[in-house]
Order: structure tokens, then C-alpha cells, then sequence
């Protein structure tokens, strides 16, 4: 988890949002009293929504317990911190017959100073004020793996990713994508071995070859490499005779075989042998094109510049290594190089006692450049959860090492610890319960997977368009179908707690009702829609009318939509420090819902007279916008129309 806040957030965070003006307000007289009554106070004032639309919007609800811990009536200490309340400009005046019950503390906010903070929200840049001085972050993504073929698993790194990004972006950081593609090692050399071997038997050409072979070529010498050491065993303990343990003896003995090949290959594969390094960067090219097809299908920017595999860091390793021995950050443990972590029983292992680097070694170098050649204070790493203990023991270990300390010259940061943050992410499930598969048991291959989404997308937009006899053209349609399946699947997986596994199933998210993309494109386009009617009506004043128009709040659906948009600043800033993206979508999504109540109940285009139309087309306005920019932000893909 973070453990600092770099800088204190611009004041448009708590300057908007009501309940925050309202808790620093409180906070002051509640001290205040306090002090006077000799009460401690914990800082916190405990107000809420009201339970009761009649009696307020809010409720301050600190008087009881601090009566409590002291022994004293709680309504006077309620009538103490009120006779010291100062809520002028953004709520009625409080007086003593605001207290109720024990001791509550009703408030109710003056209609023209949720006006003035709308006015303020309704910018360009919907309130949101970019930092002073700009910090960088890297965020680490995707994350495929060398010749295979990305699964729907992939999709979460990305697409958590990519909204992660996008958070900070909006809020104006300065944000670099990683996308730290496992090109390096055993494994890929294994499959380069393999490959050289079908085009030194004529079977291929290395121009011949396609991902799909890859992908096989993988899943066959990992088999291969594997030999049966158990089922020797077993033959052997079992005494199940000398046929079948000469043939597992004989399997095995090639399995091993295969193994010294493939570490034969690595190492000229490490000192940049063209002809090795030219089949490796076939296999580079063949998978990569496909992973940047994907991403850019799913509406993330994920790009080859953002692409740093782990190739990228191997010059680097030893030299890191060495620098952890060095200053003693490291030691030798069993001939293997090992990083101790307080807190944390398994060390870090960094160099094997074969001298060969790992996985973790890489991160560690990662870690390194990107704090201080990259100049991030805070590096996210949208992975699966699965991975908890690597993130832990390399988090350890760089900062034990000092790679973590900002370094950027003239940064205001300098010296501080960046935040480093696995932003974990739970399994897709199917609708059994178990990760989901194909229906013979394979992973679901991504590119099959956003096939049938856009397909079923272009399939519900159709019926739909067809039920309102829609003059939309088709080709039109079909690019909208598109838009729709993209975001119903992206927001099925950003929109919950991301730490959690989710049960995935086409027929759920692919619908406009719920809380689902779907829904929320067609809440968007409708909101777009009225300015359309508008325009045909005659009706629709221009930018600067409608903006200079006075923001009348008088209906309990206008004030509760204007309420929550207020929080949109807040919402936003807390969600990208959390790098939770469904605080946004929870967002969007009750916003929809307060839009689609005002829109019922109060009339826009009938409204009784103009200044109640100009006020709430202006409200219409201001919802669409904020409602388009939340899910843009997390990367959902919008429609102007449907
Ligand atoms: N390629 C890795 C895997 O498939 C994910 C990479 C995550 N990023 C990182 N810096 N380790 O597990």
C-alpha cells in the first residue's frame, strides 16, 4: 500500500464536494467545543446523509459519543458544537431546533450554494485541477509472454491496467505504460530451439511461421523438457518391471537432453548470436503483433514504445547482483545470491547458484530504471494476486538496495521513498465456478474471445435498432455493436473490486439492463439525445447562453443528481490512489441512475418556463459530460449515438 502523499491533493477535491466542506466546518466547532468542554475528540465528525429527506441532507452524528466518553448530556454537547458552527455559504444556519433526538445534528444545504459549486464543476475540465508540478508514474501492464498466445487472463492486466493509466492522466500525471513482456529466458529459448529445428528439417519456413505454431511449439518441448521423473519413480518402487521402466529411463534421459539444448541455446541467444537473436525476433514480432492488435481492439494504449520486455534488462543483471553484494544488500546463501527482507520468511532469490538471474532479478533492475532513469515516484503493477509474495519480496528487496528513492533532479520528491503498489487482480471464473475455459478445458484464447464479444454486441444493437425502427445505417450499427461488446466486457472486469474473481458470462454483460457498459453507453447517449430533440425543437441556446444560464436546485432529484456530481473530483482522486477503477464505475453507474430520476421527474424540454429549462438543460449538460469523462477515464469506449 502507498505509505506516503506526495503532495496534498489541489483543493478542488475538497473545495466541490459538499460533504467535505461541510466536515471541515464541523471539524472546526467540534474542537472548538471540545476544548471548551474538556472532551478528546478523534478528529472524526461523523456526518452522513440523512436517513430522512424531511429533515435534512446531511447529519452530524459526533455529539453522541463524545458525550459519552465524557459523561455528559449529549444534546448539550450537541447545542455546544452548533453555538460555535459557521456553515455560512453552504447551508442553512443550524440552530437549536436542528438538534433532534439524542442529539443529531441536521443540516440542510442552501440550493444556490450547490449552484455556485456546480458553476465551478462546469469547466472544461469538469473541476479537476492538474498538480502544480507534475509527478510520474509507471504503470506496469499486460505483461504477455513470448510465443503464446494471449488468453482472456491477459485481459485484466491490460485492461486494470490501461484504466490505472488513465486515472492518472486525467488527473494530469505525468504516466508511463510498461508492458514488461516475458521475452527472456529458459522457456523462450526452449521454443527457439524448437523452431530452429523445424526449418533445419525443412518442415518451415522462419517467414512461414504463425503465432498458432508458436503456441504449439511451447506447449510441446514444455513436455517434452518435463521427461517423468514421477512415473520412473513409481515404476521403480512399484517394481512394475523393466519394459516400462526403461522406456520412462529412455523418455527422461531425452527429456534432459532437450533440457541441456535449450540452455546451449540460451547462452548464445545471450551473446546476440544473429542467427539465433534473428529467429527470437521472429517470435518477438509474431507475438507482439498480436498483443498490440489486441489492446488497441480493446481501447487501451498499450503500444510497442510502452512495450520494455524482460530482454530490455538482461545487459543490466549482473551488474545489479554485483551492486547488491557490494554494499552488502545481498548475500551468498548455498552458492545462490539472496536478498533478506524484513518481515518476509523466503528471501529474495537473485542469482542461482548455476549463476543464472530469475524473474525476480529482472524486476529488481526494473525497479531500479524505472525511479531513476524513468523518474517515477510511484511504480503500480497491475498483476494477478497470485504473484503477492514476488511483488512483496522485490518491493524489499529494491528498497533495501535504495533503487526505489526518488532521484530527479530538482523533483520535489527527492530523497523520498517512491510508492511502489501491486494493484492485484483476482481470476475470471466461468459460470461453474471454475476458471474459465473453453468447453475441451483450454484457455480461452483473447483474440476469440473480443471476436465474440464484438459479435454479440453487433447482435443486441441490431434487435434493438430494428425494434425502434432505427434509420441508423447499418455499417454504423456494426461499429456501434463493436463499441458495445468492447465495453460490456471491459466493464464487467473493471467494475468490481479487482482483488476479487469474478464469474464471467456473456449473456450478463451483454445487456442493457443492470449495471452493465451497455447500460450505461445507452444513459450516456441518452443524455446526448436531448440536446438533440432540442436542436429539431428550436430549443437549444448556445454554449455560452447555456453556460451563463443561472443552475436553479428546487426538486429533491435535481438536488440529489447535483450532489453526487460534485463529488466527481473527489471520487476520481481517491479511486486513482487506490487504483480502483470500479469507484469510478460505481460512479457512473449510480449517476445514470440519479439522471435517469431527474429526467422522470423533472421536465427538461417541457420545463413551465425558460430560465427552469435553460437551468436544467444545463444540468443535462453537465451530467453527460461527467458521465462521458468517467468512463473514458477508465477507458470505456462512449457512443454520440445508438
Ligand atoms: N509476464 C509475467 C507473467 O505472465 C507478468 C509480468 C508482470 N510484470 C512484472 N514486472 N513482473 O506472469
Amino acid at each position: 500500500m502507498p505509505s506516503r502523499t506526495p503532495h496534498p491533493s489541489p483543493s478542488d477535491a475538497a473545495g466541490l464536494d459538499p460533504l467535505v466542506v461541510l466536515r471541515e466546518r464541523f471539524g472546526a466547532a467540534i474542537a472548538a467545543a471540545c476544548a471548551t468542554l474538556g472532551i478528546a475528540w478523534d478528529g472524526e465528525t461523523r456526518i452522513e446523509p440523512s436517513k430522512r429527506a424531511d429533515f435534512g441532507d446531511f447529519q452530524c452524528n459526533a455529539a453522541m459519543g463524545l458525550a459519552k466518553g465524557a459523561g455528559k448530556n449529549p444534546r448539550e454537547v450537541a447545542a455546544a458544537i452548533v453555538e460555535r458552527l459557521d456553515l455560512s455559504g453552504i447551508a442553512e444556519p443550524v440552530t437549536a431546533r436542528d438538534i433532534a433526538g439524542p442529539g443529531f445534528i441536521n443540516v440542510r444545504l442552501r440550493s444556490d450554494a450547490l449552484a455556485a459549486l456546480l458553476g465551478r464543476l462546469d469547466t472544461p475540465a469538469l473541476g479537476i485541477e492538474p498538480p502544480a508540478e507534475p509527478e510520474t508514474i509507471v504503470v506496469d501492464l499486460c505483461g504477455v509472454n513470448l510465443a503464446k498466445e494471449m488468453h482472456v487472463g491477459h485481459i485484466r492486466a491490460t485492461v486494470i491496467g490501461d484504466a490505472v493509466a488513465r486515472m492518472f492522466e486525467r488527473l494530469g500525471w505525468r504516466v508511463v505504460r510498461q508492458n514488461h513482456v516475458g521475452d527472456w529466458g529458459l522457456n523462450i529459448a526452449m521454443v527457439v530451439m524448437k523452431l530452429r529445428d523445424e526449418i533445419a528439417s525443412g518442415r518451415r519456413t522462419l517467414a512461414g511461421v504463425r503465432l498458432g505454431d508458436l503456441d504449439r511449439l511451447y506447449k510441446q518441448v514444455q513436455r517434452e523438457c518435463a521427461g517423468d521423473k514421477w512415473g520412473l519413480a513409481c515404476v521403480r518402487k512399484f517394481g512394475l518391471g523393466p519394459k516400462a521402466a526403461a522406456e520412462l529411463e529412455e523418455q527422461n534421459a531425452g527429456a534432459e537432453e532437450t533440457v541441456a539444448r535449450a540452455k546451449a541455446t540460451l547462452v548464445r541467444l545471450q551473446a546476440q548470436e544473429p542467427e539465433i537473436v534473428a529467429v527470437w525476433r521472429r517470435i518477438y514480432d509474431l507475438t507482439m503483433g498480436d498483443c498490440l492488435n489486441n489492446c488497441g481492439r480493446l481501447h487501451t494504449r498499450v503500444t510497442a514504445e510502452a512495450s520494455a520486455g524482460e530482454s530490455s534488462y538482461a545487459d543490466e543483471l549482473a551488474g545489479v547482483v554485483e551492486d547488491l553484494l557490494a554494499r552488502g544488500v545481498a548475500e551468498v546463501s548455498e552458492g545462490a545470491v539472496v536478498v533478506r527482507v524484513e518481515g518476509i520468511a523466503e528471501p529474495c532469490l537473485v542469482r542461482k547458484s548455476d549463476g543464472g538471474f530469475l524473474y525476480a532479478t529482472t524486476d529488481v533492475a526494473a525497479i531500479r530504471r524505472r525511479v531513476q532513469k524513468l523518474g517515477a515516484s510511484r511504480v503500480v503493477y497491475c498483476v494477478d494476486i497470485r504473484q503477492s509474495l514476488h511483488f512483496r519480496q522485490v518491493f524489499g528487496a529494491a528498497t533495501k538496495a535504495g533503487y526505489a528513492t526518488v532521484s530527479g533532479a530538482g523533483s520535489a520528491l527527492r530523497g523520498q521513498p517512491a510508492v511502489l503498489q501491486h494493484a492485484a487482480f483476482g481470476m475470471i471464473l466461468g459460470e461453474d465456478g471454475l476458471p474459465f475455459k473453453t468447453r475441451s478445458g483450454e484457455n480461452v484464447r483473447l483474440t476469440d474471445f473480443i471476436d465474440e464479444a464484438v459479435q454479440r454486441g453487433r447482435a443486441i444493437v441490431r434487435e434493438k435498432a430494428a425494434e425502434r425502427a432505427s434509420d441508423i445505417p447499418a455499417d454504423e450499427l456494426s461499429r456501434i455493436g463493436e463499441v458495445v461488446g468492447i465495453a460490456a466486457i471491459k466493464y464487467a472486469d473493471l467494475s468490481g473490486d479487482r482483488a476479487r474473481d469474478y464469474v464471467f458470462s456473456f449473456d450478463n454483460l451483454i445487456t442493457f439492463e443492470g449495471d452493465t457498459g451497455p447500460y450505461l453507453l445507452y444513459a450516456l447517449v441518452r443524455v446526448k439525445g436531448i440536446f438533440r430533440q432540442a436542436r429539431e425543437a428550436g430549443l437549444v441556446p448556445d454554449d455560452a447562453a447555456l453556460s451563463a444560464a443561472p443552475i436553479l436546485i428546487r426538486e429533491p432529484a435535481e438536488k440529489a443528481l447535483a450532489l453526487h456530481l460534485l463529488t466527481y473530483p473527489a471520487v476520481l482522486r481517491a479511486a486513482a490512489e487506490a487504483c480502483e477503477p470500479h469507484r469510478v464505475c460505481g460512479f457512473a453507474y449510480t449517476l445514470a441512475g440519479l439522471y435517469s430520476a431527474f429526467y422522470e421527474a423533472c421536465p427538461v424540454l417541457k420545463a413551465p418556463d425558460e430560465v427552469t429549462r435553460l437551468s436544467r438543460l444545463r444540468l443535462c449538460s453537465i451530467a453527460g459530460r461527467v458521465l462521458g469523462d468517467a468512463l473514458e477515464t477508465v477507458g470505456i469506449p462512449t457512443l454520440e449515438r445508438m
